[in-house]
């Protein structure tokens, strides 16, 4: 696929502004077992971020009805990881800094109703569910390994699931005029973050 290619499918698929620079694949082949180190982080991290929501918003039954399931699927992956990472011998190290999900929450929005706030918490996960989906389906079309082909094609699916619950459920909480602005707010502002990070291989994001 070339760089329009991408481009268009990313655009079309999850209305993602930048698509991922195409010599990202190429060292994130080369620096795999970091890739699957920092993924590993990523799920433990996406389920933990959902149980956070689940506690701290208990009044909402809805957002506990479609997360709950959520969590469940995080934890798999995370396992999952990790029986790829115990196949090749790969060991979990410490945690890393995240620099693009610590850009992405400087540039949550502060203040507001406890809905917005809600809001801004469910566009942060639908946002980093959307690029993990875009870097799973590159993984899954450019990397060498069958088997993990094979992999990151299941994630990527299971992936955008959990990005369309996400916006779903901030639609549940706040107007369809709200989201829509936010929404777009947000992947202006995730473009950014994304041109201004350096190109690392050992990187999911
Ligand atoms: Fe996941
Ligand atoms: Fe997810």
């Amino acid at each position: 696929m070339n760089n329009e290619q991408r481009h268009n499918a990313s655009r079309t698929i999850l209305g993602l502004k930048l698509p991922t620079d195409p010599r990202w694949a190429n060292v994130a082949e080369k620096s795999i077992d970091e890739i699957l180190i920092d993924h590993a982080y990523c799920e433990q991290k996406a389920a933990s971020s959902c149980i956070s929501l689940i506690i701290q918003f208990p009044e909402k039954e809805k957002l506990r009805e479609v997360l709950m399931p959520v969590v469940s699927e995080e934890w798999t992956h995370f396992r999952m990881v990790l029986k790829e990472m115990d196949a090749r011998g790969i060991k979990f190290g410490n945690p890393r800094k995240d620099d693009y999900v610590h850009h992405l929450y400087a540039g949550m929005k502060r203040g507001g109703s406890r809905e917005e706030q809600l809001g801004e918490r469910l566009f942060m996960n639908a946002m980093i569910e959307a690029r993990s989906c875009e870097r799973f389906r590159i993984l899954s079309q450019e990397i060498s390994e069958v088997s993990l082909r094979e992999f990151y094609h299941e994630l990527m699916i299971s992936e955008a699931g959990h990005y369309m619950n996400f916006i779903d459920l901030a639609k549940e909480y706040l107007s369809a005029t709200y989201v829509k602005k936010r929404w777009a707010e947000w992947l202006e502002m995730e473009a950014d973050v994304l041109k201004n990070l350096e190109v690392r291989g050992d990187r999911v994001h």
